[in-house]
């Protein structure tokens, strides 16, 4: 699938470094929520180390041989750059750890698009480490200081918390800022779960399984599930799916698998539950991404095997549907929502 998006934050925050304004230290930089695109490649950025825990973007990082943070690695850098993610309390959380991982005299290094709250994240940044140099273009803020004694120790401690794990939905579920909905069920999953028929069993999968609502809802509506597979990309909401189905793991084979869906699937199943992403991590939105998804899900499915999908009526996966599936069936519309049941043929391979 061609991710080929102009990532107009990256080409913006390696400008200091390209005009010369922000040397690039010779013991190297620290990238974080780093994303892979040509300033990364335009000139030798010597000791560079990314981090990143969106699997499709991580696995972008590593095809074009840029290092990647090894969890053992706790090394403080006097260079920090980052993409600040749109969720504030995420963002603030993420300077607060940049700060942590900046040597005595070390430069951070951020930038956003206009569009994602440049103003914003450049005023929390001033908020943290005071004054800063700005420089604007390509529709995005740069922004960057040597923080040295300005930084707001008070301020560090009270941001590093701020996307913590924590109870939501009357403490059913444990999610944290910056996961997909983090802070409710989303109510397109919810119409689904309400929508599945006690009768689905057999091995099953949730693609894009997020903290795990979805997966929950099968489990405790559908007795007839023998296996569960959770594919997610967010490695900080795959990380909360599993902690959220732990229970249910005792009774059941569960796995939670740091996967890009749209690659394909390892296994083969008879029920698929999904409510796809509709964007990438930047840019519009991205109706290409949930039709891969059915897709896979087409190719995962047993004989008779049955994709029960949400999508929002205008996206156009019908195309897709009808391809991949013997049987589409729309269940209800609802609220902007369609759910969808897709059969495959119970002749082998069926397509
Ligand atoms: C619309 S949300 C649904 C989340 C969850 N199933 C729920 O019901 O609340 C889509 C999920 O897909 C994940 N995702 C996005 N791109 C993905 C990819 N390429 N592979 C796997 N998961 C992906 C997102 O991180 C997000 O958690």
């Amino acid at each position: 699938m061609s991710n080929a998006v102009q990532d107009s934050a990256l080409e913006t925050l390696l400008l200091p470094v390209f005009e010369g304004r922000v040397a690039w230290p010779s013991d190297g930089a620290l990238f974080l929520n780093a994303r892979d695109g040509w300033p990364l490649h335009r000139q030798p950025l010597p000791g560079l180390v990314a981090e990143q825990g969106f699997k499709p973007a991580f696995d972008a990082l590593q095809r074009s041989g840029i290092n990647l943070l090894d969890e053992a690695d706790d090394r403080r850098f006097p260079l920090v750059l980052l993409l600040p993610p749109r969720q504030r309390s995420e963002a603030r959380a993420l300077y607060a750890r940049a700060l942590s991982r900046l040597t005595d005299g070390g430069v951070v290094l951020a930038c956003q698009a206009n569009d994602e709250g440049a103003k914003s994240a450049e005023a929390d940044l001033a908020k943290l480490i005071g004054p800063l140099t700005v420089m604007s273009k390509n529709k995005c803020r740069v922004f960057w200081s040597q923080p040295g004694n300005a930084v707001n120790a008070a301020l560090v401690d009270e941001w590093r918390d701020l996307d913590a794990v924590r109870p939501i939905a009357d403490g059913r579920f444990l999610s944290r800022p910056g996961v997909f909905a983090w802070d409710r069920i989303d109510v397109a999953s919810k119409l689904l779960a309400e929508s599945l028929p006690g009768d689905l069993r057999g091995r099953a999968a949730d693609l894009g399984a997020g903290y795990g609502y979805l997966s929950a809802e099968l489990l405790s509506r559908c007795a007839g599930i023998t296996s569960l597979d959770c594919f997610e990309a967010d490695a900080r909401a795959l990380a909360l799916c599993r902690r959220n189905l732990d229970a249910e793991s005792k009774r059941l084979p569960i796995a939670c698998h740091w996967h890009d869906v749209t690659s394909g699937l390892p296994g083969r199943y008879d029920v698929i539950v999904c409510n796809p992403p509709f964007h990438a991590q930047v840019g519009a939105e991205r109706p290409d991404i949930g039709r891969r998804f059915i897709e896979v899900a087409a190719d995962a499915l047993n004989p008779g095997g049955r994709l029960w999908l949400v999508a929002n009526r205008h996206l156009p996966y019908e195309l897709a549907l009808n391809t991949g599936f013997d049987a589409v069936n729309t269940i209800t519309q609802q609220s902007g929502f369609k759910i969808i049941e897709a059969v495959r043929s119970r002749k082998a391979g069926g397509r």
